[in-house]
């Protein structure tokens, strides 16, 4: 049987945040659900999360799942009061469990099997994940005697010697449930932090062992913005080294992000400053980007998007968009289509070759095949209560400056007057004008004030 514990309960002050640290993110994820996400790749039986500061705000954050049940620390008195907490919380002690920080949010799947691993073979009472690290500033010291753990020192603990060891505790252990509730409760709190320490039951459990693992990052823990920022980055290199490998070219890598999620397909170049968030779809031969921000959206074959915006939207092939267009939720630009600059787009079809080439708003419309949408059209289409559609059938030309007032209903190739306000519906193969006819006065004198 194996349960996991993951320590989420601390406020995290060097964080300096009114946010929980664990309800940080790194990728648009939360520290918490990816702790969460490595360990029930491992399909354990149970998964307590163990919460304190602000444990309303951390528990809303994680969906509902049978497996995830949440245990309050009141007051936070340190890692091992909070494995205290569990063990009377919860009265089975069976099998193995499984304790994490809730801050060491890139811990693999692959690496926690390992230390399982390694803990059934050897029949310990807990096994813990160590690393070699150049600068160990701030993590516990592991001391080793033979094969065993002899003890972990904190920083805080350390005397100038013991600061020289580079061999740290990762925050991830492996015990025997059923012996660590025997001697938890044994734990003091007689260090420079007056905290009870989880890290303690190393010397009070017999057959104490351990696990190197080379530091590639994911043992990194966040107690403060810089090493939130570092997370980021480790992250975001993997993401956007898998899409290089994949047959992506990132002009200038270090400006861009992309969600894990994100799928891009080959010969895709990425220019400068460009964010690819959500479960976007990039297909191949596209150009996007510079100063680029898409989420949730799927871009087709051989697109060109420049200096946009694309939210929640679906964005067909062979299509140029920008610079500066800006695509709202639930739009579908069809194949061929071009949206040029100062263009917002929303809640809105635009079958395939359709123009909107020039400082335009199209809201809650539908705009048919092949029509041409002059520069500065503005769909109306709120009326102070409700939105209205308009709808604009194929081959239709529609004039500079064009206001539809909706809702408005216009037929197949209809053309509209530059300058109009158009109230009403028109017919197949229209002309619909609204505006007043100019009048020239000759000879006409400015008044002299
Ligand atoms: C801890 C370890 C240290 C290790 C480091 C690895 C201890 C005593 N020290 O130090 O050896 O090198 O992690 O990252 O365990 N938490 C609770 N309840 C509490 C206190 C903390 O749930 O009462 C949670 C925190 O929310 C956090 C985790 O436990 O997610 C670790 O606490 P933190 O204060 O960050 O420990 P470190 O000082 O980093
Ligand atoms: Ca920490």
């Amino acid at each position: 049987m194996l349960s996991v514990a993951i320590l989420a309960a601390g406020k995290g002050t060097r964080m300096e945040s009114s946010l929980p640290k664990v309800l940080h993110k790194i990728s648009g994820k939360s520290l918490l659900q990816r702790v969460i996400d490595s360990c029930v790749t491992l399909n354990p039986d149970q998964i307590f999360v163990i919460i304190g500061h602000k444990s309303k705000e951390v528990e809303e954050s994680i969906p509902n799942d049978k497996k995830i049940h949440f245990v309050i620390q009141e007051p936070q008195l340190g890692t091992g009061h909070a494995i205290q907490v569990l063990c009377r919380e919860v009265k089975k002690h069976k099998g193995k469990l499984l304790v994490l920080n809730g801050d060491v949010p890139l811990i693999k799947s692959a690496t926690l099997k390992k230390l399982i691993l390694l803990h059934d073979s050897k029949n310990a009472d807990v096994s813990l994940i160590t690393t070699k690290k150049k600068n160990p500033h701030g993590y516990g010291r592991v001391f080793l005697k033979g094969d065993t753990i002899d003890r972990i020192v904190e920083e805080k603990d350390c005397n100038n010697q013991e600061k020289e060891n580079l061999l740290i505790n990762a925050g991830i252990y492996c015990f025997n449930w059923d012996n660590l509730s025997k001697k938890i409760n044994t734990l003091e709190s007689n260090n420079n932090q007056k905290e009870i320490y989880l890290t303690d039951t190393v010397s009070l459990l017999k057959n104490s062992l351990s696990i190197e693992i080379e530091d590639n990052g994911e043992l990194q823990g966040i107690n403060n913005r810089i090493q939130l920022s570092k997370c980021e980055e480790t992250i975001q290199n993997s993401i956007k080294e898998k899409h290089m490998l994949n047959g992506v070219t990132f002009i200038n890598k270090a400006s861009c992000s992309i969600s894990e999620e994100a799928e891009i397909g080959k010969d895709v170049t990425i220019e400068a400053n460009t964010h690819i968030r959500g479960s976007t779809k990039i297909n191949s031969n596209c150009f996007i980007g510079p100063n680029t921000f898409i989420e949730n959206s799927n871009v087709g074959i051989n697109c060109e998007i420049s200096n946009s915006t694309v939210y929640d939207s679906q964005i067909m092939d062979h299509i140029k968009i920008g610079p500066y267009s800006h695509i709202r939720p639930k739009s579908q630009i069809s194949s061929y289509s071009k949206i040029g600059n100062f263009v917002e787009i929303k809640n809105s079809q635009l079958e395939e070759e359709s123009k909107v080439n020039h400082l335009s708003y199209i809201g809650d419309s539908y705009i048919g095949r092949s029509t041409n949408i002059g520069a500065g059209t503005i769909t109306a289409n709120f009326d102070g209560h409700e939105k209205h559609q308009t709808k604009i059938g194929k081959n239709s030309s529609i004039g500079a400056n064009t206001v539809f007032v909706a809702p408005i209903n216009l037929g197949e190739s209809v053309t509209t007057g530059a300058g109009s306000v158009i109230t009403k519906d028109s017919k197949d193969n229209s002309l619909a004008i609204s505006r007043t006819k100019q009048i020239n006065i000759e000879n006409w004198k400015k008044k002299k004030s």
